[in-house]
């Protein structure tokens, strides 16, 4: 069996060409390798606004017009991207002041902007207001207060969303007693504490409460999740409009749609997925008999990971007799660290030569000092996989950049854009000058 055949392009913007070169965007990958160097991180700017342009497309066909995506940015989080996305139409999610600076810096309409973070600290409140940020998606009684303060200074009203617990598992789709209630994130439903922050968040004057937010995982597949989420949240809505006379006019019901980063995984369909939701949700409030607020949903992984794929050279291959045989590239843990975290799957292929029946099962490893620096265990690899040769990872466009780090003060790649066949950077590559130029 050929591993690299159709079912390993598990992305629809990967192929091999006649040459046998692995090509991303419709790009063969080592010319990218000798002008940008490795590792690298590549995005596929097409591929990113094509999946942006899905759910726009969905949620307005599904929730109407005024419906909104707010792209979750700390997928990945730089100044071109926000600009593309701002370019497709959605919001952002940002979490923290680098973020909203990132987006201000890009230009990016802060008004289209939902802060989020369970701990905003006052100098946070005050850069986001002094910056116009659209709305706040509030966490806790003490942000409530530090936003009143300083909206006051201010002389402005800021609009708020409420960050909701509806104690949903996402992996079993059903709401539980305990659990996702048991969360930092968040006033959950089922301890009355959802209701009482709604009462008070309605007493500052210089607040506007907007409405409710809720989020209850990452990589779901299910869209029974949402439809489990949606109910208790619409319930929530309807609970508050007849005991406290509380009309909510945004409800967004986050992000977390699953992407395949194997070809064991689906390729989630997300039009389908966000029209099923929609559909219940129109039927669930009319049995409630309140009228469907604006809804918004916010993506982050499935807006980016399959845009994104990393390069990296061999540097070793180290076969031990009786155990098993690690591959060694030039980068790791540091620029993506998933698979040391969460133990995530990953597609990693050879850039040339077939992989074949005789594919030698090898461990993909960086090059930290430290054992648990692996990329992937299992990997079939041609058996004369060698230094010099090229890899890709694949689906790595959401939460690598944002997550890479300097541990071994090991320089983070750069993100090199592909558009219609042309490359140009949008970040550069980090240099060790850059690593140390905080030290005194
Ligand atoms: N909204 C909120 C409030 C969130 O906390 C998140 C993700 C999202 C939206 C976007 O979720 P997505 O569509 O990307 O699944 N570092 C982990 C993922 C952490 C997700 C945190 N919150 C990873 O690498 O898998």
């Amino acid at each position: 069996m050929i591993l690299t055949k159709n079912k390993e392009m598990i992305c629809e913007n990967l192929n091999r060409n006649a040459d046998g070169e692995l090509c991303f965007a419709g790009m063969p990958l080592s010319p990218l390798a000798e002008k940008y160097g490795t590792p690298l991180y590549l995005y596929d700017e097409a591929r990113v606004r094509h999946n942006c342009r899905t759910y726009l497309s969905a949620v307005r066909e599904g929730f109407g017009e005024a419906a909104r995506v707010m792209y979750a940015s700390k997928a990945a989080s730089f100044k071109r991207l926000y600009e593309i996305i701002n370019e497709e139409g959605l919001g952002v999610d940002v979490v923290s002041c680098g973020e909203i600076y990132t987006a201000k810096l890009a230009g990016f309409p802060l008004e289209n902007a939902y802060f989020h973070s369970n701990n905003k600290t006052d100098a946070d409140v005050e850069f986001a207001i002094k910056n116009g940020v659209g709305y706040f998606v509030v966490d806790n009684a003490e942000e409530l207060f530090a936003i009143d303060e300083i909206a006051k200074e201010y002389g402005i009203k800021q609009k708020i969303m409420l960050r909701i617990t509806p104690g949903i598992d996402p992996h079993t789709y059903a709401a539980v007693a305990t659990g996702k209630v048991d969360s930092k994130f968040g006033s959950a439903i089922e301890t009355g504490q959802a209701k009482a922050i709604t009462s008070l968040a309605l007493t500052f004057e210089n607040i506007e409460l907007c409405g409710f937010h809720c989020h209850v995982g990452s990589q779901i597949f299910d869209a029974d999740v949402y439809l489990a989420t949606s109910k208790v949240m619409l319930g929530f809505v309807a609970d508050m409009e007849r005991e406290l006379g509380f009309i909510t006019k945004d409800l967004d019901i986050g992000g977390g749609l699953g992407v395949r980063y194997i070809a064991d995984q689906p390729a989630l369909d997300i039009k389908a997925t966000i029209l099923i939701v929609a559909e219940e949700m129109k039927k669930d409030a009319e049995r409630l008999g309140i009228a469907l607020p604006r809804i918004s949903l916010e993506p982050g992984r499935s807006i980016v990971a399959d845009a994104g794929l990393t390069l990296y050279t061999v540097g070793t291959v180290k076969r031990i007799p009786g155990y098993k045989s690690y591959v060694s590239v030039d980068g790791g843990m540091t620029d993506n660290p998933r698979f040391a975290l969460y133990g995530s799957p990953y597609t990693i292929l050879p850039v040339f030569g077939e992989i074949g029946d005789d594919a030698e099962i090898c461990s993909v490893v960086g090059r930290c000092c430290e054992s648990g620096d692996i990329l992937q265990e299992n990997v079939p690899m041609p058996t004369d996989i060698a230094r010099g040769d090229l890899l890709a990872c694949l689906t790595t466009g959401a939460y690598h950049y944002s997550m890479a780090s300097n541990y071994n003060r090991i320089p983070r790649p750069p993100v090199v854009m592909l558009n219609d066949g042309d490359s140009y950077l949008a970040v550069k590559r980090e240099t060790i000058e850059d690593i140390i130029k905080l030290d005194i």
